[in-house]
């Protein structure tokens, strides 16, 4: 075995800090979602990807989940711009692309087009409703969408937590020298509570690694805020998991809370980064009731073993239960409801912001105590 092979055969690299852009006058400014996009892209966390979608593999992929190649993609990567930036602008010619008047990438402008965004929603979110986070994110965000390969000229420095931003060739690198030939990928925007670490570690009895890989991009404003979480990670592996079979870094991604589709994308993003194997539970990337519990590992049937490259391990609502005594799942517990430790991430998030500490059935102390401590930080600072 070894690891796994980068989708589409190749790490991409658009990644040159010597590009000659002084001769550009053409200039869009990004939003913090495009510009992820555009560092995801650079670093080959999206390979295939080379630059933002063309309408070919723009409505290939909101259609059937494929590049117009018939490679897997299952969400679209745009770049939305308003109609009268849109208008100004010229096929052919090379566009900065600029947050706050720093250039941060150069676009080789080859198409511009007006996608259908009620086709795109009712296709990518399975509803059209606005109050869907993602489906409201992306009407938010203008009507044009412009395409071609993009240049990353400038690298994006986080401004914590730095350490832990590694781009696919170093988490490759990092895996080999840990001597693994079998990584499980685990996406997330939440803590680490005693559910996530049993289906981790469920994981992890049969491969050589766990790549904790949350998610740090833009999330709901409801959300635990990425560097409260981080902190927690760490505080969890150094008490509860061995050194050398772990390793912690960021997936530095906008979330779109796409269910099952997103879920797609995650495991094929995981595999460029090295992975061989992606946990799949319940709910995978979604949000409110708008999927189904398991709708986000059924989804994988339409793909198979080898157009996926990267082993899919799925799981079932996992929980402590009193009479086993242990974490269980709904797969190898047969007490009932009552018996069974289970919290919506609401009612934890309001516990929390609260002061008030969840069971330790239900997560580590050590975790309660970051969380509790950041949260309460969070809100001294918002209401000074
Ligand atoms: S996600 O939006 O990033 O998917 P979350 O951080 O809650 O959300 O979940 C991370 C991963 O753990 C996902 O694969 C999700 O399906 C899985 N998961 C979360 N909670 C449970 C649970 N109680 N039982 C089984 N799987 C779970």
């Amino acid at each position: 075995m070894s690891l796994s092979i980068p989708h589409g055969g190749s790490l991409v690299n658009r990644f040159n800090s010597q590009y000659d852009f002084s001769h550009i006058k053409a200039e869009v400014e990004l939003d913090d979602f495009a510009l992820s996009d555009l560092k995801l892209i650079a670093n080959g966390a999206f390979s295939p990807l080379t630059g933002f979608l063309g309408e070919a593999d723009y409505e290939r992929v909101v259609n059937e989940m494929r590049l117009a190649d018939g490679t897997v993609w299952s969400i679209p990567i745009t770049l939305p711009v308003t109609k009268e930036k849109a208008d100004q602008l010229t096929i052919g010619e090379e566009v900065k692309l600029t947050v706050n008047g720093t250039v941060y990438g150069v676009l080789e402008l080859k198409e511009v087009y007006v996608p259908n965004k009620t086709e795109e929603a009712a296709n990518v979110y399975k509803t059209t409703d606005l109050a869907h986070p993602g489906v409201a994110k992306l009407f938010a965000r203008p009507d044009v969408y412009i395409a071609g390969p993009i240049t990353l000229v400038k690298k994006i420095e986080a401004d914590r937590f730095q350490e832990f931003y590694l781009d696919p060739v170093e988490t490759r690198e990092k895996f080999t020298s840990l001597g693994w030939n079998t990584v499980v990928g685990f996406q997330t925007r939440n803590p680490v509570h005693r559910a996530h670490e049993y289906i981790q570690k469920s994981a992890l009895e049969i491969v050589d690694g766990l790549f904790l890989n949350p998610l740090v991009g833009e999330t709901k404003s409801d959300d635990i805020p990425a560097d409260v979480r981080m902190e927690s990670y760490q505080v969890l592996l150094k008490n509860y998991y061995p050194e050398n079979r772990v390793f912690l870094a960021v997936f530095p991604a906008a979330m779109r809370y796409a269910g099952p589709r997103e879920a797609i994308f995650h495991a094929m993003v995981r595999k460029n980064y090295g992975c061989t194997h992606f946990i799949v539970g319940r709910d995978h990337a979604g949000v409110g009731d708008y999927y189904g519990t398991y709708d986000a590992q059924l989804i994988f049937r339409n793909f198979t073993e080898k157009e996926l490259g990267i082993t899919p391990l799925f799981f079932e609502h996992s929980f402590y239960c009193k009479k086993c005594g242990n974490m269980a799942s709904t797969k190898t517990c047969p007490h009932g409801k009552e018996d069974r430790v289970i919290l919506s991430g609401t009612k934890v998030r309001q516990m929390l912001s609260n002061g008030e500490v969840p069971p330790p059935e239900f997560s580590r102390k050590e975790v309660v105590e970051v969380l509790i401590n950041g949260l309460a930080g969070k809100v001294a600072q918002l209401t000074k």
